[in-house]
């Protein structure tokens, strides 16, 4: 797959939108401005947009302590990090050690920013579609097909790290909840700037992906920050009745997103967008490819 992968694997991250999001900046003179996610997970989209040059600053956001952690270290601490990496082993009496930290970061203990980011990192590419919470590749006894270092290509994952290192002074990292991230920072951002939201899915079960700390009260705070904003916005989501009824004052489109976490998952989702923008006419957001986006991005420069 062409295009900048991130060093951290997401189910369901939301790489296959990033052409939708470039015809989505380009056709609303956005281009070159600022690009805010205010639930980055892997960060896929933002860091693609920074490298190739759609944006000229992202701001980085993620209430995960872990995935926090991770990103400012890759950013402002990256050949720390990068050395942490290239001397870990990647073993099961590591994979528990690695274990054991994460699980003190999520109930609250003090743990040095290196580390937590290190467990983070270790935790998402040792196991089953980077599932932190979840079984590691190939079983504790390591019998599968695949191994705990499947997915585990130091020098490779090192040069994705250096890369985003690289670019730190076009880089913000936050820990911050959504709305107070709303509140404080994509408040401030310049006109030219463009902000994405992807909030925890609305509907529990999905929610063993990633941390969520979200009530259906949050949501409705988050639609109604939103709605006021002073810059151009994207929402995705779950397709459910109870997201689409706060956003129903807002166009909306929906499309297929498929993964794999554990067993193939395919789900419906849609995205809303704020009143000001111009929404390209595809006819789906999530498919596509670089053929078509190349002649649809010519058909808007021409
Ligand atoms: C759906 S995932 C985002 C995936 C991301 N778009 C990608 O492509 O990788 C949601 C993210 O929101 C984070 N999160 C959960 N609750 C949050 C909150 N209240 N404020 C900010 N981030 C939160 C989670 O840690 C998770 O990384």
């Amino acid at each position: 797959m062409p295009g900048f992968q991130s060093p951290l694997r997401y189910p369901g991250g939301k790489r296959k939108l990033a052409n939708f999001i470039k015809l989505l900046l380009r056709s609303n003179d956005l281009l070159d401005g600022e690009y805010a996610e205010v639930y980055a997970g892997g960060a896929a989209v933002a860091l693609e947009l920074l490298f190739e040059r759609y944006v000229s600053h992202i701001h980085i956001n993620d209430y995960d302590p872990g995935i926090y952690a991770f990103w400012y270290s890759a950013v402002h601490e990256t050949d720390a990090l990068c050395q942490r990496i290239w001397d870990v082993e990647v073993k099961m009496d590591e994979w528990y050690r690695q274990r054991e930290i994460h699980e003190q970061l999520h109930s609250g203990e003090e743990i040095a920013r290196l580390d937590a980011a290190l467990a983070t990192f270790f935790l998402n590419r040792a196991n089953r579609s980077g599932i932190i919470s979840g079984g590691v590749i190939g079983g504790k006894q390591q019998t599968g097909e695949w191994g705990i270092g499947a997915r585990f290509n130091k020098p490779e994952l090192v040069r994705r790290i250096e890369k985003i290192g690289r670019e730190r002074n076009r880089i913000s990292v936050t820990r911050n909840d959504g709305v107070v991230f709303l509140r404080e920072v994509v408040s401030t951002l310049p006109a030219r700037s463009f902000t994405y939201l992807d909030p925890p899915y609305y509907v529990k079960g999905q929610q063993m992906l990633y941390a969520n700390y979200y009530k259906p009260e949050d949501h409705r705070k988050v639609a109604e920050l939103v709605s006021n904003l002073g810059i151009p916005w994207m929402v995705s989501y779950d397709d459910v009745k109870e997201i689409r009824s706060l956003y129903i004052a807002h166009r909306s489109q929906d499309y297929d997103i498929h993964y794999s976490a554990q067993k193939r998952y395919r789900g419906r989702e849609v995205a809303f967008f704020s009143d000001d923008l111009n929404v390209p006419d595809v006819d789906d957001p999530a498919r596509i490819n670089g053929r078509s986006f190349r002649h649809l991005e010519f058909e808007l420069t021409a």
